[in-house]
C-alpha cells in the first residue's frame, strides 16, 4: 500500500497558481442519495480557474450553496466569472446553478448537450437561451493559458456526464469518478476504503462505461485528478488508476472469503462465525463477515466485489429468504455482481427455502460458480452439521 498524500481543505485552497478549490464539506446530511451512510460526511467539490477567462468547475448541493458562494466570491478576488463548466447535473453538484446565474447572469454554461437538455428539469423556469455552450467529445475551450479538453463519460454516473482535461497543467476534472465518501476535514489515511464503497455503490453497475472512459484517458499525461467528491489526487496516480481498472473490470482486489449472513434468532449467525473460523484455520488470507440486518449493506456490497469468494448464509422466511438477504441480493444484481465463487448456507426450521431463492438469484448473475455442498441447518447448528460445513470450508479454501 503506497503512502497516500491527501489534500485537506476546509475553505478556498490553492491547487496550482491559477486553480483553486472552492468546494464545501457536508456533515449535516444524514444519508447520501437518501440511502448511503456517511458517518464522516461528504464533500461537494468545485474548482475555480483564474486565467484571462475565469471558469467555475461545477457548483455544489443546494444545502450548502450559501457557503459555496462565499468561497467563490472570495476566490474571484473581484473578477467576474465567464464560464460555469457543468460536468454532471445531479443535484449534489448542480444544486447551486440557479443561485449562481442570479448573481452572475452573464455566465456562459458549458456542458454536454444532454446536460443542457436536463438542467431545466431541476430548475423551473431556468432559461439558458443565449448563455449556454454545448460541448462534445474532443472540443476544447481556451481560457487563455489554460485549455479544457472535453471527453464524454456517459453513465459515469449519469448519461450526460463529461470529464475535462486541462492541457497546460495536465489536470483531469473527473466528475464522480475517483470520488469517495468522507468530508475533507476528516483525517483519512486509507483512500481506498471509502473510495471503494463509493465506487461500487454509485458506479458499480457501469463497469463497461468506466472501462471506456479509462481507455480514452489512457493516452493523457495526468498529473492530478480533481474529482467531485473527496480529495484531489496528486500523488501515486497509478495506484488509483489501477484500482479503477480492477474495480471496473470486476476483477479481484483481495484474495479471501466474504461471508454475508441474515439471521433471525442468531442460529445462522453462529454458523457463519463457525465457517469463518474453519476458513481461517485453513489459511484463507482474509475472511470477513457482515450481519446484513445490522451492518451497512453498502459496505457488504463493497466487500462482495472486493474478494474472489463469498458465502451467503440466510434463514428461510415466508417460503423465501429472510428479507435482509433478499435486499442484499437485489443490490448485488443491480450493481452487476459477477465472476465470483459463492457458497450457500441455508437455515430452516420446517421447510428450508432460503437456499433455493439465493441460488436462483445467483444464477441470474454473470459467471457465478456455486461452490458445493450447499449446507442446510435445521434451526441451530449441531455436531452432525459440522462435516458438511467442513466440506464447504474445504471447497472454499482450495
Ligand atoms: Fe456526485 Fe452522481 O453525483
Amino acid at each position: 500500500m503506497p503512502v497516500i498524500h491527501l489534500v485537506f481543505v476546509t475553505i478556498m485552497t490553492q491547487i496550482t497558481a491559477q486553480i483553486n478549490y472552492i468546494g464545501v464539506n457536508d456533515h449535516d446530511l444524514d444519508l447520501f442519495e437518501s440511502q448511503y451512510r456517511i458517518p464522516e460526511g461528504i464533500s461537494y467539490n468545485s474548482y475555480l480557474i483564474l486565467d484571462q477567462k475565469v471558469a467555475i468547475m461545477d457548483t455544489v448541493d443546494a444545502g450548502k450553496k450559501d457557503e459555496w458562494l462565499q468561497h467563490l466570491e472570495s476566490g474571484l478576488q473581484g473578477r467576474q466569472p465567464d464560464y460555469l463548466v457543468v460536468h454532471h447535473v445531479e443535484p449534489d453538484h448542480a444544486g447551486a446553478i440557479a443561485l449562481l446565474l442570479e448573481h452572475y447572469p452573464q455566465i456562459q454554461v458549458v456542458a454536454s448537450a444532454k446536460a443542457l437538455q436536463m438542467l431545466p428539469q431541476f430548475f423551473e423556469g431556468l432559461d439558458l437561451a443565449g448563455r449556454s455552450l454545448a460541448v462534445k467529445e474532443g472540443d476544447t475551450l481556451s481560457l487563455g493559458g489554460h485549455t479544457l479538453q472535453f471527453f464524454a463519460a456517459p453513465m459515469v454516473h449519469w448519461p450526460e456526464v463529461m470529464v475535462s482535461y486541462e492541457q497546460q497543467e495536465k489536470i483531469l476534472f473527473s466528475a464522480d469518478a475517483f470520488g469517495k465518501f468522507g468530508a475533507l476535514d476528516i483525517e483519512d489515511d486509507d483512500w481506498a476504503c471509502e473510495g471503494r464503497r463509493y465506487y461500487f455503490n454509485i458506479c458499480g453497475k457501469y463497469g463497461a462505461q468506466v472501462q471506456m472512459l479509462l481507455k480514452k484517458l489512457g493516452g493523457l499525461d495526468i498529473q492530478a485528478i480533481c474529482p467531485l467528491h473527496g480529495p484531489v489526487l496528486n500523488e501515486d496516480l497509478p495506484y488509483y488508476l489501477g484500482l479503477y481498472q480492477t474495480w471496473s473490470s470486476y476483477g479481484v482486489e483481495t484474495e479471501g472469503v466474504f461471508i454475508a449472513y441474515a439471521s433471525i434468532h442468531g442460529g445462522t449467525a453462529a454458523v457463519a462465525e463457525k465457517l469463518a473460523e474453519m476458513l481461517r484455520a485453513r489459511g484463507v488470507p482474509k475472511v470477513s463477515l457482515s450481519d446484513l440486518s445490522r451492518d451497512d449493506q453498502a459496505e457488504a456490497v463493497e466487500d462482495a466485489f472486493r474478494m474472489d469468494r463469498m458465502v451467503l448464509a440466510a434463514s428461510s422466511y415466508d417460503a423465501g429468504v429472510f428479507p435482509p438477504m433478499q435486499e442484499f441480493l437485489h443490490h448485488l444484481q443491480a450493481k452487476n455482481y459477477q465472476r465470483r465463487k459463492v457458497g450457500i448456507v441455508e437455515n430452516g426450521s420446517w421447510a428450508p427455502s432460503a437456499g433455493r431463492v439465493m441460488k436462483e438469484a445467483l444464477q441470474a448473475m454473470k459467471e457465478i460458480e456455486i461452490i458445493e455442498p450447499t449446507v442446510t441447518i435445521r434451526s441451530r447448528m449441531k455436531k452432525s452439521d459440522l462435516p458438511a460445513l467442513e466440506a464447504l470450508a474445504d471447497a472454499l479454501s482450495k
